[in-house]
């Protein structure tokens, strides 16, 4: 039997509660601060920020800025952008990751669209492709050191939803290959793309003037090239958001966002942080709202992707039948890894199968999935479907030990709509471009987001 995530590290790997309720103590003190007079108002207002300050700027450590780009990773950022590199000749890596929207879909559809014709849909939501770079290579038994004993942690890491993918290089061959997405027929086919077009120069000066000559290392090459420029170009780790800038000491969260915080970390009510892990991570590194292991949280049936037309098959994440090497480790069937939340309010489109296009109705599933099913799932002859987008024999691999999805039907849900509504305003704050720098001050002259 799987370990409860709670027990397994509570609130934060590496950080115990009593931190993180201590810093919210911290937050708080500019607020709660508001009902003395107003000079001893002043003086506890300003030790409580230069405490805060001095506290939180030691927490967190922004990757320093690079003056500029490895010629490999200016050559991945062509390539990212190039729609030779599709079959169609109208598709390249931003269509579906759009830079605008932080790396994610361009748009509110639940798969996107590709393959020769982009008449061809893919099987799954397109993830944010920021603030990967801490992601662990794939395990089925992780362990994460803590204090006493290392804890475990079950499977985590990797990319892709399934983790079936060990780098960003791998990866790449994923999208170029898919028929229904990139379609190129052969990693040959795509070496021949970059040969004849506009930086085969370049490629050949940052890979080797016969880079050509030997199709199967240049196409890894272009992973690697597109790995480069994920892993260091800013605009994929630009920690820019309001988060950041409180955690730095530069801004203060609103009385709504700090309620939505506390929320999110408290054990008993959003218990978020439990996997979408809000403090700093091994060596001060900013919080990365994942912890990358998996779970299956039920996400209901989405309909609007095409593959479920037949109702025999089922995305069922770490048991395949995209990823293949586990199909027989049925415990794991209806598993996904734990995305970031950072630009979450970005998207359109939640959880792996898209089925949720707002951030309050995926709110609302997590919970009253089991306080009010009936709301989720459809009814067969009475008798309600819960997570009707697994087979029925694979349904108890489904999390019902986390809060907030350890309730029973007529509870009371984990969160009301308020407290839904505050947690909303602090997933806000986790939009870059509050900042134009790292952790950094507001810029000037943009407005508050999120509201009060
Ligand atoms: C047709 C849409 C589409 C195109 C084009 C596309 N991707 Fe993706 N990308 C996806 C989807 C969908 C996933 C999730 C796949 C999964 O979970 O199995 C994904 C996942 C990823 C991931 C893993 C993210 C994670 O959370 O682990 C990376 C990295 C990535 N894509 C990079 C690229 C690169 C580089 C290109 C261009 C060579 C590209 N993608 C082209 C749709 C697309
Ligand atoms: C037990 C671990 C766990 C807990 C607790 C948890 N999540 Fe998640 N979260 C996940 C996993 C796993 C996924 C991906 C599931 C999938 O796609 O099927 C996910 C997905 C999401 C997504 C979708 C992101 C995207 O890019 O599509 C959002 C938003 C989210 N969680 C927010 C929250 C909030 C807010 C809370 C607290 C109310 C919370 N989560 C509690 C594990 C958890």
């Amino acid at each position: 039997m799987r370990p409860m995530r709670s027990e397994r590290h509570g609130i934060g790997s590496g950080w115990s509660g009593p931190v993180v309720v201590a810093m919210l103590a911290m937050l708080a003190v500019g607020f709660a601060g508001a009902c003395l007079p107003a000079a001893a108002r002043g003086q506890a207002a300003e030790a409580a920020q230069a405490a805060r300050d001095a506290a939180i700027r030691r927490w967190v450590r922004y990757p320093p800025v690079p003056a500029r780009l490895s010629p490999q990773a200016e050559l991945g950022r062509r390539l990212f952008f190039d729609t030779a590199l599709s079959a169609s000749g109208r598709m390249s890596c931003a269509s579906c990751h759009d830079p605008a929207r932080a790396y994610g879909p361009p748009d509110g559809r639940a798969v996107q669209p590709g393959g020769k014709d982009r008449l061809q849909s893919g099987m799954r939501a397109v993830p944010s492709l920021r603030y990967l770079d801490d992601t662990p290579l794939f395990s089925l038994h992780a362990f994460i050191p803590g204090s006493e004993d290392a804890e475990y942690e079950g499977p985590s890491g990797g990319f892709d939803q399934d983790g079936a993918a060990a780098s960003r290089q791998q990866q790449a061959a994923g999208p170029l290959l898919d028929p229904s997405e990139m379609a190129n027929a052969s990693p040959a086919a795509v070496v021949a793309a970059v040969r004849d077009g506009a930086y085969a120069q370049q490629f050949a000066q940052v890979f080797g003037a016969d880079v050509f000559r030997h199709p199967r290392q240049a196409f890894d090459d272009v992973g690697a090239a597109l790995q480069a420029f994920q892993a260091e170009d800013p605009s994929f780790h630009p920690y820019t958001s309001k988060f950041d800038a409180v955690m730095s000491g530069h801004a203060r969260f609103t009385p709504q966002e700090l309620r939505g915080y506390a929320l999110f970390n408290d054990p008993s009510k959003g218990n978020c942080a439990a996997c979408h892990i809000d403090v700093p991570g091994p060596g001060g590194r900013p919080a990365a709202f994942t912890d990358y292991a998996y779970e299956a949280l039920g996400v209901p049936r989405n309909p609007q992707i095409p593959a479920n037309r037949n109702p025999h098959y089922y995305d069922m994440g770490l048991c395949g039948p995209k990823r293949h090497d586990l199909a027989k480790q049925t415990q794991y069937c209806g598993m996904f890894k734990t995305p970031t939340l950072r630009n979450v309010a970005t998207r359109r489109v939640f959880f792996h199968n898209g089925y949720f296009h707002t951030l309050d109705a995926m709110m609302h599933f997590y919970v009253e999935r089991d306080t009010d099913p009936r709301k989720w799932y459809p009814v067969v002859r009475g008798k309600v479907q819960k997570f009707d987008d697994l087979p029925p024999r694979y349904r108890a691999n489904v999390d019902r030990s986390d809060a907030p999805m350890n309730r029973r039907p007529g509870d009371k849900p984990a969160l009301d709509a308020r407290e839904i509504a505050d947690v909303i305003a602090f997933l806000k704050t986790l939009d870059d471009g509050y900042s134009d720098q790292a952790g950094g001050a507001r810029s000037p002259g943009q407005h508050q987001r999120g509201s009060d």
